[in-house]
């Protein structure tokens, strides 16, 4: 990557953060919730919410999946000011690694110091089967790709660790918050794949001797460019299908309406979650 490249891509968040900063006024969300398939509603529970659709953000495309929504909402959960993110940006619709990524740069440029992200993921451990919650406490990035490549732009480390990149006392809190509300909350290893085709067995069966615990395809790239910001994560699976091999065969309409029967509880847990993130 370039200097000018990088210059490029730096005029492109503060652009996209000036343009969500105008319509935000004077709230300063603290923390980001990156919505996965299904979860949409949760920025309808959002109060004073002002709604920012990508076509007023430059550098947002459209969002493209049955599912997501394209728009930023602002506003405050559980007394909490928030920014949640209705449609991500997919590797596997075509999208650069640094457009994934962008909304996560664009959240941490506003002063957001805390991301959640959700996602939908089929289960690859035997026992995560469908519908189930998991609590992210680690990922395995074999998407090929990372959004840091290129110099390092500025603000971010060039080499950022990730020994706890699914923050200990963020996830100790969703535990909490899981057990007040009486929300089983499993714990796992997350692995991002590029997609759009779902695995094959022989490849669920190689990411079983990996360690993996579910497996989906996205949130990784986010969490990369959020952690090299220094901002804290969390991340949240649905548990829609049994990983391919393991059970019947895999149909994204029967992921979307597994993910709906326990998007409510994902929501209240996040809602509670939140509530209990420390200024
Ligand atoms: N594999 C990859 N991504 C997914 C899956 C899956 O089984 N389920 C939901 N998203």
């Amino acid at each position: 990557m370039t200097q000018p490249e990088n210059a490029e891509r730096e005029a492109e968040i503060r652009a996209a953060a000036d343009a969500v900063a105008r319509r935000l006024g004077k709230r300063r969300p603290r923390v980001a919730i990156v919505l996965g398939s299904g979860l949409g509603f949760l920025g309808e529970e959002v109060q004073d919410a002002v709604r920012i659709p990508y076509a007023d953000i430059p550098g947002f495309p459209q969002p493209g999946v049955v599912g997501h929504k394209g728009e930023l909402v602002a506003g405050t959960l559980a007394g909490v000011p928030v920014l949640v993110q209705s449609g991500r940006f997919h590797l596997y619709e075509g999208h650069s690694p640094a457009t994934a990524a962008l909304p996560v740069r664009v959240f941490a440029q506003l002063g957001v110091g805390t991301l959640v992200a959700t996602n939908a993921a089929g289960g690859v451990r035997q026992n995560l089967r469908p519908p189930a919650l998991m609590l992210i406490t680690d990922h395995i990035n074999l998407t090929g790709r990372n959004p840091l490549v290129g110099l390092a732009l500025a603000g971010e480390q060039r080499f950022p660790d990730m020994t706890v990149a699914y923050d200990a006392e963020l996830r100790a809190l969703a535990q909490t918050a899981a057990r007040e509300q009486g929300i089983a909350l499993e714990e796992g290893v997350y692995c991002a794949l590029l997609g759009p085709s779902y695995e094959t067995p022989a490849e669920i069966r190689m990411l079983q001797r990996l360690g993996v615990d579910a497996v989906g395809m996205s949130t990784v790239p986010e969490v990369i460019a959020a952690r090299a910001r220094g901002v804290r994560c969390v991340g949240f699976s649905i548990i829609t299908n049994a990983a391919a091999g393991l059970g019947a065969p895999l149909d994204h309409k029967e992921v979307l309406a597994m993910g709906a029967r326990v998007a409510t509880q994902l929501g209240a847990l996040i809602t509670g979650l939140v509530r209990r993130i420390p200024a």
